[in-house]
């Protein structure tokens, strides 16, 4: 018999309903909401301050700061803590590479990293409050160049190592980096992907890089070297001092920038704030997975997304865990990587997302069967909705009946968890495919489009009525674009039910539900945002990248359901006159997204067409489309406000179907 409470039904029953949220986590939610000052100034204690704040928070909304006149550093939290207290020959983290090499590096092997890597970006000439690119594999030079950047004060900007040249241009451009750290190359399913050379084109489109830090991973011959510019890892390293004392760094000092996608083509710098990001994160990860000092950690997210940086950098280091990090693909050389990896170093908390979850039940069960997985304990799900069947899967399959699934909801902007069960605080009993309820300090409702909250197993809006310590502080070098996207969208009105002083609203993009017994249902997201395999992706940076091709004039993509990835990308586009709908350019087409986005952003689809549906003022009818796609209703045209010409809108419509037609019978 499963110890874990698990639900079958959403029906309350009586009994359910009396344990249906744990007396003690309502009671701790309910008191982080009423005096978050005396709450917060509590859980904040858990860390290390210099000094500590003279007020916990200031709300000026939209417009946060937490832990004001607090002094502390991220680098000394992750870090030199532990060798404070004991852990200093504990092993940090065990790392995998793709290729079969592994190695382990101690609390004490890695602080001396990051203080020589420090002193080597000091000798570079970098300050506080500079920026920081990095653009690395999963390698621990990755989340060395992190703490060492924290250690110093100096902001760093981590792009993922899938995004192309293009896309790290643009981020190297938005944030005025001053620094990249990069390397010779990668593995990825046995091949070498050749990451310097990608850097390379990315750095003929930026101004401000003044130094380039590569990391000999792979050992490739002839990477190229810019005399002057360029300087090997191992080189920098190796003249320095082993102490780098630690910045004082105010709580509301910038810690990092995490570009991520939104509803227009530019992504945008989403800033945390070091004091509350790092408050939040310790308290998110206690609360939500309990970890225990005997835990072995693996969050399989890659460092270059928020996943990685607040659950496998900064929280599990925070709480002085041993983790694994592994460089490769999940099925690489075969499907049982990862079971193979579990058993190898008898990992006990696993946390990773449902497209890969996904991904694993395709190749099947024998796959997992052929290892020892017992010495998990808990599980953890993130990115996007967890269908109900992936989540049995995991919880049969992977966790032998016997541990929770902690199916945490959150984005980049929230810094960390925000709807997740709570297992170090009581675990509730758990329902496949819901999130369960807010953690401590989030006060999260559904509405409608008037800020109304809806009904029971209504759809709505999710949205957060009150600041929260891991909240981002702004979007960098543009608070206008901050207010309009997150605090625009609901303007506390007189239909406002909810008592929040002063009133703001912070708009999710995500649609939820609640059930009878209150429990949150995610249901993906309500903007144009899509999310593929996990990775978040706005339509419009597609679209944008489709029209910077000579042969395109116009395109419209939406992400269609798909069993795998959640969603995969589709895209409509409208040709130039001279140019011809072949095979050919199709193919074309898809490789030039691949190289303005990265390889995350390949369409499975492209279909030409030679007119959209639109809307009078020109925007393009995204519901129609996806409806189209996916073979669903289309619904009353008519009634869309704003329609266009009904008849032209169906016209568009009767063309998408042929064109799609067509492709399917090729
Ligand atoms: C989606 C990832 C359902 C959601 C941490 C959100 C989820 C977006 C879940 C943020 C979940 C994340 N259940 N949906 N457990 N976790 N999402 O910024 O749409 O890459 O708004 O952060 O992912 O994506 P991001």
């Amino acid at each position: 018999m499963s110890e874990t409470p698990v639900s079958s039904s959403s029906v309350a029953s009586a009994e359910a309903s009396k344990r249906y949220y744990g007396h003690k986590l309502k009671e701790i939610w309910s008191k982080s909401l009423e005096n978050p000052e005396a709450f917060w100034s509590e859980v904040a204690e858990n860390i290390v301050w210099f000094k500590k704040w003279d007020k916990v928070y200031e709300w000026d909304p939209p417009f946060a700061r937490w832990f004001i006149g607090g002094i502390l550093n991220a680098s000394y939290n992750a870090l030199d803590v532990h060798l404070k207290r004991g852990l200093k020959n504990k092993v940090a983290i065990f790392w995998e590479g793709e290729e079969g090499a592994s190695k382990a590096l101690t609390y004490y092997q890695l602080w001396r990293e990051v203080n020589k890597f420090a002193n080597a970006l000091k000798k570079l000439g970098v300050k506080k409050g500079d920026r920081i690119s990095i653009y690395l594999p999963m390698i621990p030079e990755l989340p060395i160049a992190m703490l060492a950047c924290a250690r110093i004060g100096a902001i760093h900007s981590v792009v993922f190592s899938g995004f192309s040249a293009t896309a790290l241009a643009d981020r190297i451009n938005d944030a005025e980096a001053k620094i990249l750290i990069t390397a010779d190359g990668l593995y990825r399913r046995g091949k070498i992907v050749p990451l310097k050379t990608t850097a390379d084109e990315a750095l003929a489109m930026t101004k401000t890089i003044e130094k380039v830090i590569v990391v000999r991973r792979v050992g490739l011959e002839n990477t190229p070297m810019k005399e002057g510019r360029d300087l090997w890892w191992h080189d920098v390293v190796k003249d320095v001092e082993p102490y780098c004392p630690p910045e004082p760094m105010e709580s509301t000092d910038p810690l990092f920038i995490l570009y991520t996608s939104g509803t227009t083509g530019k992504p945008k710098g989403v800033v945390h704030s070091t004091g509350g990001y790092l408050v939040w994160v310790w308290a998110t990860l206690k609360w939500a997975f309990d970890p225990q000092p005997d835990d072995i950690w693996w969050c399989t997210a890659d460092i270059g997304w928020i996943t990685g940086h607040s659950y496998v950098v900064y929280g599990p280091l925070m709480h002085g865990l041993t983790q694994i990090m592994y460089d490769g693909a999940p099925d690489y050389p075969a499907p049982d990587r990862w079971w193979e990896i579990i058993e190898k170093y008898g990992v006990t908390a696993f946390y990773t997302a449902p497209t890969a979850i996904r991904m694993h039940m395709k190749f099947g069960e024998e796959w997992a069967k052929k290892h020892d997985l017992s010495s998990l304990r808990i599980l953890g799900s993130v990115g996007e909705p967890i269908n109900p069947e992936a989540w049995r899967w995991f919880y049969e399959v992977i966790g032998g009946g016997r541990c929770p699934i902690i199916d945490t909801w959150w984005q980049t902007e929230t810094g960390g968890f925000m709807i997740s069960p709570a297992a170090g605080i009581e675990l509730v009993p758990l329902k496949a495919g819901s999130a369960t309820f807010p953690l401590p300090g989030v006060h999260a409702e559904v509405v409608d489009e008037d800020g109304r909250p809806v009904k029971p197993f209504e759809r709505g809006y999710l949205v957060i009525l009150a600041p929260w310590p891991g909240m981002l502080m702004t979007l960098w070098r543009d608070p206008e674009r901050y207010k309009e996207v997150y605090w625009s969208k609901f303007q506390p009105n007189k239909y406002l039910q909810f008592k929040i002083t002063p009133p703001a609203i912070y708009y999710t993009g995500d649609y939820a539900m609640k059930d009878d017994e209150g429990y949150f249902w995610l249901m993906g997201r309500a903007d144009d945002v899509i999310k593929v395999a996990g990775h978040r992706i706005g339509t419009a940076e597609l679209e944008s990248a489709f029209v910077s091709h000579p042969a395109v004039a116009e395109a419209a993509v939406i992400g269609k359901p798909d069993p795998v990835k959640g969603e995969s990308i589709v895209a409509f586009v409208i040709l130039k006159s001279g140019h011809q709908p072949t095979d050919e350019l199709r193919d074309e087409l898809k490789m030039h997204i691949r190289k303005t986005i990265g390889p995350v952003a390949t369409p499975d689809a492209i279909f030409f067409v030679s007119s959209l549906p639109k809307t009078r003022s020109g925007k393009i009818m995204r519901r129609v489309l996806k409806a189209v796609v996916s073979g669903g209703q289309l619904g009353d045209i008519t009634t869309l406000e704003d329609a266009a010409s009904v008849e032209e809108a169906k016209k568009a419509v009767e063309m998408l179907r042929k064109a799609m037609e067509e492709a399917t019978k090729k």
